[in-house]
């Protein structure tokens, strides 16, 4: 009889252990559906902005040549750019002709960069990047503005949303502006 009670009792202390332990699962996992659903909050809440300083390493790197000499260019009426100063990498100049131009119905290779440099003490830059499996390309091109402390004004991640519809206007030589202007 009094093994039977003992036994009862312990019976009882399991089922309230199984329960407690349920309990336990129980808010473990709220606890850890609410962690992942912050993570993912945090992930969209916040750019990711590597993709711009990348491009700004790259463009403020050297290897670059500069169109016309680097003299000081009048930016065109039709653009909002104002005076500037363009270099190309050694990949975009290699498609250029004798005369330092792209060729009226050439394209630019994959891995072109094209800076324009604005003001005539550079106070902001304008980039454009040949590269079309880039997530952030726009028309094949990868765009962006930087101040000069490298933030960007200009963020790729817009895909060139504001840049395309001006740069694909009459005439462009695979989107740019300059050769026909200049
Ligand atoms: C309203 C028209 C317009 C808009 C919008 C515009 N651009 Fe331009 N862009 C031009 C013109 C015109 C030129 C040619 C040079 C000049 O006179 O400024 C040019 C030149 C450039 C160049 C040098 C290569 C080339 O095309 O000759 C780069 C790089 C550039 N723009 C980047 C950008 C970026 C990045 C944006 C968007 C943030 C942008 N542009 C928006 C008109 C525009």
């Amino acid at each position: 009889m009094r093994y039977a009670s003992c036994l009862a009792v312990s019976d009882h202390q399991t089922e309230s252990d199984k329960m407690k332990k349920t309990i336990i699962t129980f808010w473990l996992i709220v606890f850890s559906v609410a962690v992942i659903q912050s993570c993912k909050k945090d992930k969209t809440d916040t750019p990711d902005t590597s993709p711009d300083s990348d491009l700004y390493t790259e463009m403020t790197a050297g290897g670059f040549t500069y169109y016309q000499g680097g003299n000081l260019l009048t930016g065109d009426p039709q653009s909002p750019h104002g005076s500037f100063r363009l270099r190309f990498n050694a990949v975009a100049f290699a498609a250029l002709d004798s005369t330092g131009e792209l060729p009226t119905g050439s394209s630019f290779p994959t891995g072109s960069v094209i800076v324009k440099e604005l003001g005539s003490t550079v106070n902001q830059y304008a980039v454009m990047k040949k590269d079309p499996s880039n997530e952030n390309a726009g028309s094949g091109w990868v765009w962006a503005e930087f101040y000069t402390d490298g933030s960007a004004s200009f963020s790729t991640i817009k895909k060139g949303d504001g840049c395309i519809s001006c740069h694909s206007g009459t005439p462009n030589r695979d989107l740019t502006r300059t050769f026909d202007l200049h």
